[in-house]
C-alpha cells in the first residue's frame, strides 16, 4: 500500500491580475488531500469517501457517481491512471478541501495521486516532473484551462510568487481563516468577464490590475517583516479592486464584514471570485472569533497556516 498527500492554497494577493502577467502571490494551507494505492488483481477502483461528503465508492466499470466533489475526485484521479496506463489498483481519496472553492482541491489530489502511483510504480519521478505532469494532466481535465500555481503549490508548498513564470519564496507562515460561501464557482467564466471587461475598459482596469501588481510585491516585503497591520491594509484594498471588477458577490461580502468586525486585520476572496471562498488575517487574539463570526455570517470557516509543505508520502493506516 502507498499513499501520498498534497495541500491546498490560497492567492493572498493578484488573482485575475496575474491572467495578464502581473505578479499574484500564493500560499500551501494545511488542508490537505491524501491518495493512497493498493492492489486490487482484476479491478480498477476509484473510493471518494470522505470528502466532507457521505462516503460511497465508484467501480469504473460500472459508474455509479452520487455526488460532485466525489464525481470530481474521480475525473482526476481516473486522468491520473489513464496517463500512466495503471490498473489492477483500488486508489482511495481523502481530502479536507471543499471542491469547486477556489483552494486549489484538484491540483492536490491530481499531485498526490501522481506522487502516490510514483511509488507505487517505481516511475522515477522528480518533484519537478510531479508538478509538470500534474500541470498538465489538470489542465486536460479543465479543457485547456489551470494556471500551473496550484499544482505547482500542491508539489512544492511553501509560497510562489507566480508572473510570466514561478519563483519560489522564502516567507515566514502565517496564520488565516478561510471562510467558504458554500457557492461552487466557475472560474473561466471568472476570468473571461475580468478579461473582457480588461478589453472594454483598458484605461481604467489595465490601472486596476497595475495597483494589485503593486499590492502583491509590497505584501512579498510586508509578510517577510511580519507586518499584519499592512499585510491587512492591503488585502482590504485588493479586495475592494476585485470587487470593482466584478467577481464579489453579497456571500463572500458578508465573510468579508463579519471578520473585519470581528477584528481581523484584513479580509479578501480568494480566486476567481464569484463564488468559492475568502481568507481573513486573524487579530493577535487568534483566531476563533474571527472563524465564529463568519460561520454566524453563514459561512464555513477553517483556521489554516499558510506556506506549508508540499507533497510527501504518507504511512498508510
Ligand atoms: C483562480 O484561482 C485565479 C485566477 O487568477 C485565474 C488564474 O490565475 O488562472 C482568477
Amino acid at each position: 500500500m502507498t499513499a501520498a498527500s498534497a495541500p491546498g492554497k490560497i492567492i493572498l494577493f493578484g488573482e485575475h491580475a496575474v491572467v495578464s502577467g502581473i505578479p499574484a502571490l500564493g500560499g500551501a494551507i494545511d488542508l490537505r488531500a491524501k491518495v493512497t494505492i493498493d492492489h486490487l488483481p482484476g479491478r480498477t477502483l476509484i473510493e471518494a469517501g470522505d470528502l466532507m461528503l457521505k462516503g460511497f465508492s465508484i467501480d469504473l466499470i460500472s459508474g455509479q457517481l452520487t455526488s460532485a466533489g466525489a464525481a470530481n475526485a474521480t475525473r482526476y484521479v481516473s486522468a491520473v491512471l489513464k496517463e500512466f496506463e495503471a490498473r489492477d489498483l483500488r486508489v482511495k481519496v481523502e481530502s479536507d478541501l471543499p471542491a469547486a472553492s477556489g483552494l486549489g482541491s484538484s491540483a492536490a489530489i491530481v499531485v498526490a495521486a501522481t506522487a502516490a502511483l510514483n511509488e507505487h510504480m517505481n516511475l522515477g519521478l522528480s518533484r519537478k516532473d510531479i508538478a509538470s505532469q500534474a500541470h498538465r494532466i489538470e489542465k486536460a481535465v479543465q479543457q485547456g484551462l489551470g494556471s500551473p500555481m496550484d499544482t505547482a503549490l500542491a508539489t512544492f508548498g511553501g509560497y510562489l510568487q507566480v508572473s510570466s513564470d514561478i519563483r519560489p519564496l522564502d516567507l515566514p507562515q502565517l496564520e488565516m481563516v478561510v471562510g467558504c460561501s458554500g457557492w461552487a464557482h466557475d472560474t473561466r467564466s471568472e476570468v473571461e468577464k475580468v478579461q473582457s471587461l480588461l478589453v472594454r475598459h483598458a484605461e481604467i482596469v489595465g490601472p486596476i490590475f497595475q495597483a494589485i501588481g503593486a499590492i502583491s510585491t509590497k505584501g512579498v516585503h510586508l509578510l517577510r517583516e511580519l507586518d499584519l497591520q499592512g499585510l491587512g491594509e492591503l488585502m482590504n484594498i485588493n479586495q475592494g479592486l476585485l470587487e470593482a471588477v466584478g467577481v464579489g458577490t453579497r456571500e463572500l461580502s458578508e465573510l468579508v464584514y463579519a471578520a473585519r468586525g470581528a477584528g481581523a486585520w484584513g479580509a479578501k476572496l480568494t480566486g476567481a471570485g464569484g463564488g468559492g471562498c475568502m481568507i481573513a488575517l486573524p487579530p493577535p487574539q487568534g483566531s476563533s472569533g474571527v472563524a465564529m463570526a463568519m460561520r454566524q455570517a453563514k459561512g464555513r470557516a477553517f483556521a489554516v497556516q499558510t506556506g506549508c509543505e508540499g507533497v510527501r508520502l504518507e504511512g498508510c493506516s
